[in-house]
């Protein structure tokens, strides 16, 4: 198969395997983050086929989605194997999937550009206007509640504790979502940040100023 069907034929399964998953990790999130990626990636000129690749198939070896990591990685790796990517190329898409989650700070360094890049598109979509949705359509699958003035936010945490430990929606801003905007790698990704970033900070404030009436 030639590069274009291997991405457009990943990007049916993916879409199929995700259709009804109900965290904030369906397909349109899988959509959203391959896009800007695809655009980060050609501003950086970088390998957009790695960078396609890897963002399609980011989420599908995530330990929130899958019970058993392993065999998730080893099905990908099939995947990749089957529609003909090279050894070479699936050892790259592999490394940047394992690799770009924040685990509440716990993430491992990243190499290449194009981890980076994969890694900034996913983070977009964790801020601004659709991150503050998918932050509380998470908590709320979780049993979270929308904010608890009984809890303090955590600093320094595992990431047993970051998965695991009591939070809430709005506590998540502070443990995860406000520190993204510093966490960019590209530039075009820390422009693209900015105005996300502030629209949280603006909806922070109203919540509170209403929290407290
Ligand atoms: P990562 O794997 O990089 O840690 P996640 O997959 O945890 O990122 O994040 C997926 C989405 O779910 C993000 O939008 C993230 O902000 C949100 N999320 C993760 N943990 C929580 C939480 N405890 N409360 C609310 N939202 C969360
Ligand atoms: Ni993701």
């Amino acid at each position: 198969m030639n590069k274009e069907s291997i991405v457009v034929d990943t990007k049916e399964m993916v879409r199929k395997k995700l259709q009804n998953e109900g965290t904030g990790h369906d397909w349109y999130h899988i959509e959203r983050v391959w896009k800007t990626a695809s655009r980060i990636a050609k501003d950086e000129q970088a390998n957009s086929y790695i960078v396609e690749l890897a963002a399609l198939l980011h989420d599908l070896i995530d330990d929130k989605l899958v019970s058993d990591k392993q065999q998730a990685v080893q099905e990908v790796e099939y995947w990749l194997e089957g529609v003909g990517v090279s050894a070479r190329d699936s050892e790259k898409i592999m490394d940047i999937i394992q690799s770009i989650s924040f685990k509440g700070g716990n993430g491992q360094k990243l190499t290449g550009l194009e981890a980076q890049i994969v890694q900034d598109a996913d983070r977009l979509d964790a801020i601004g206007a659709i991150g503050i949705a998918r932050c509380f359509a998470y908590a709320g699958s979780k049993g979270h509640l929308l904010f608890d003035p009984e809890l303090s936010v955590r600093d320094d945490m595992s990431e047993d504790e970051y998965r695991n430990g009591p939070s809430s929606a709005i506590h998540h801003f502070y443990e995860k979502l406000l520190k993204l905007k510093h966490l960019m790698h590209t530039q075009t990704a820390r422009q693209m940040a900015e105005e996300r970033h502030a629209f949280m900070e603006d909806y922070l404030v109203q919540f509170f100023q209403e929290w407290e009436n």
